[in-house]
């Protein structure tokens, strides 16, 4: 009679990778995606020589582009019986993933001590959820167009490689003034009823004109419960107040405002925080969207943004001209 221990782990990162499917598999000889003939669906099963240690432990670190609830855990089941074990049979076990329209892949596969292989070192910071544009290589962003849940957002989507990014000149970290990028995608975009553009502010530039009057805001960043991304966008509006009024309002502001950025906010702790930066601040001008900012920068209060201040938006309106000559 002998003992049998299976133990199997299973570590999960939150990593950009690719779209093709399958995706790249750095371990081709035990690991493979195999779709079930009858249900469609995809799942992975890994295969090792059995060496009749009567020890099988199991360590897999996987990545996902995608971000994944508590709940969704990929799930490591052991195929083979545990009497097949004892006479000596592979030890196979199959994979299933939480999520079907971005799968997992993975990165190291370490079986009875023994590390059968690891997949390309990760990239710091590569994932579209926490670009910061000037930190990621452009070939490691996507633009993903018509989606409202990040979650799934690789699903029926529209995406694009970005082919080069123009910032403002003028722009230095930390301050609003210039905290724009212009991003020129690899193919054309073809507007439906989830992909709509936004005008360019037509009007008048001055912000007088328009101090008191709301602007709406959407994105999937941190929200007011402390959650460093939500799933499904959300959006809120924010009235506009006069650059004397923001700047009385905290010294702080100083270093992050200039003629050419704006603030706006609810002051409630409601607003645009981490992971909405670059998200537009639009009008409806005439019955059309129109954008006015970009959420830039906000003061910060124990790590996070302090949303009992205003939020500081580059003000799109003043930089129309340049806008107008990087697009053509
Ligand atoms: C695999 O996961 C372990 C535990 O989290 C971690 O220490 C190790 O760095 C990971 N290895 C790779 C290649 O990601
Ligand atoms: C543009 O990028 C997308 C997303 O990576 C890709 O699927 C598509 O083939 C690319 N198109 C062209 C024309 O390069
Ligand atoms: C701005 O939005 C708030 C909250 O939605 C609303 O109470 C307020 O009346 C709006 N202000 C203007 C000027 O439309």
């Amino acid at each position: 009679m002998r003992t049998i221990y299976v133990i199997a782990i299973v570590i999960v990162s939150l990593k950009c990778a690719n779209l093709q499917f399958p995706p790249a598999n750095p371990c081709p000889n035990l690991f493979q995606y195999i779709r079930d003939s009858t249900s469609g669906i995809i799942y992975g099963r890994l295969e090792f020589p059995n060496d009749c240690s009567g020890y099988y432990v199991l360590t897999v670190n996987m990545s996902v582009a995608t971000i994944l609830a508590n709940n969704q855990n990929i799930d490591l089941r052991l195929k083979t019986a545990i009497d097949e074990l004892t006479e000596g049979r592979d030890v196979i076990y199959d994979i299933y993933f939480p999520v079907q329209s971005i799968l997992p892949k993975p990165t190291r596969i370490e079986f009875n001590n023994r590390v059968y292989c690891i997949g390309p070192p990760e990239q710091a910071a590569h994932c579209v959820h926490y670009v910061n544009s000037l930190l990621v290589p452009i070939q490691n962003l996507l633009i993903v167009l018509g989606k409202i849940n990040i979650r799934d957002w690789a699903n029926n989507a529209v995406i694009r490689d970005v082919q080069s990014s123009t910032p403002h000149p003028d722009y230095r970290e930390q301050k609003g003034d210039g905290d724009i990028a212009i991003l020129k995608l690899n193919k054309t975009v073809v507007f439906e009823t989830h992909i709509q553009p936004l005008c360019l502010w037509q009007q008048n530039d001055d912000l007088n004109a328009i101090v008191g009057d709301n602007g709406t805001v959407a994105g999937w960043g941190r929200d007011e419960t402390g959650n460093n991304v939500v799933y499904e966008a959300k959006k809120i509006d924010l009235p506009i107040v006069d650059q004397v009024t923001c700047l009385r309002s905290d010294p702080g502001f100083r270093l992050l405002t200039s003629k050419r950025t704006f603030c706006a906010g609810n002051l409630d702790g409601s607003g645009p925080c981490s992971g909405d930066s670059g998200a537009g601040f639009v009008m409806k001008i005439n019955g059309r969207w129109t954008l006015r900012g970009v959420v830039s920068t906000a003061l910060r209060n124990t790590g996070t943004c302090d949303l009992t201040k205003y939020t500081v938006f580059a003000d799109a309106a003043k930089f129309r001209d340049w806008i107008r000559n990087a697009l053509t």
